[in-house]
């Protein structure tokens, strides 16, 4: 059975790989076998002719790829907020914003899956984990951003939660496009994850957990392999929610 979750020889593209889960999917690849091509700013998601580029390098380098990771994306976090109190209001927010969450967190997976998951299909194997949100399931709770002294500080936006619906839904319609191809397609979707929130809001989220505490950075890395290799062969279409319970409730 261990050699099911193994990924030897497979190339494998993780998106965002420099942010603070992407170094986690970079080394959970590797450990499990994987050759793992790490990309960021550095190839624009959004932007087709820098995918092209990438897709021919793939190619030209290792002449297969197995794996895609999903997983570059715009968050607006109450550790780093992208707007103040104010402007993250939904009645003050801004349509540039949201335009622009929703091209790197939507269009820049369905850029992603066309122009890379098209070679997996080509090929007739493969597996792409788009990496969504509880966010993606359940809207979010605002009094999470309530300090201790009874101010909110922060509104988590719109946009956040319909990009990562949106994902979700995108998974369904690439397993059924692809599935007769071999391509599995599958959603990873992450809960919270402590990273220096104040300590009154780390104490509300592990409230409001089963687990009662946040994710660390490291938690999704057995989902990930699990997704990823054979272990998880007759899976796809699949929301896999990795939250310490937080949906459930
Ligand atoms: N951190 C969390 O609590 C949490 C919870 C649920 C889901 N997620 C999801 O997990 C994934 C990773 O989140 P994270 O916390 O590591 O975020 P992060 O901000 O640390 O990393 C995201 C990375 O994406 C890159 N990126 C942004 N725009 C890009 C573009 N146009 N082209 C290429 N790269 C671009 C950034 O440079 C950054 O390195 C995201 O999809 C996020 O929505 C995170």
């Amino acid at each position: 059975m261990d050699t099911r979750f193994r990924l030897d020889g497979k190339v494998a593209v993780v998106t965002g790989a420099n942010g603070l889960l992407g170094r986690h999917h970079v080394t959970a690849l590797e450990a499990a076998g994987a050759t793992v091509i790490a990309v960021d700013i550095d190839v624009d998601v959004t932007s087709e002719s820098s995918l092209e580029e990438l897709r021919s390098s793939i190619l030209s380098t290792y002449g297969r790829l197995d794996i895609i990771v999903n997983n570059a994306a715009v968050n607006d976090m109450v550790e780093n907020p992208v707007s103040i109190l104010e402007a993250s209001r939904f009645e003050n927010s801004s349509v540039e914003l949201f335009r622009r969450v929703l091209d790197v967190n939507v269009t820049g997976v369905y850029l992603c899956c066309r122009i890379l998951g098209s070679i997996l299909a080509e090929q007739g194997s493969g597996s792409i984990i788009n990496i969504g949100s509880t966010y993606g399931t359940v809207a979010p709770n605002q009094s999470l951003y309530i300090n201790e002294q009874g101010e909110q500080t922060f509104f988590k936006s719109a946009v956040y939660p319909v990009s990562k619906g949106a994902v979700r839904m995108l998974t369904r319609f690439l397993a059924s496009y692809w599935g007769h191809r071999g391509v599995r397609v599958n959603t990873l979707s992450p809960g919270g994850v402590a990273n220096n929130q104040p300590d009154w809001f780390y104490e509300q989220y592990a409230k409001s957990t089963p687990l009662r505490r946040m994710a660390e950075a490291n938690d999704y890395e057995g989902a990930l392999v699990f997704l990823a290799s054979d272990a998880s062969a007759y899976l796809t279409g699949h929301d896999l929610v990795v939250d310490g319970g937080y949906t459930i409730w």
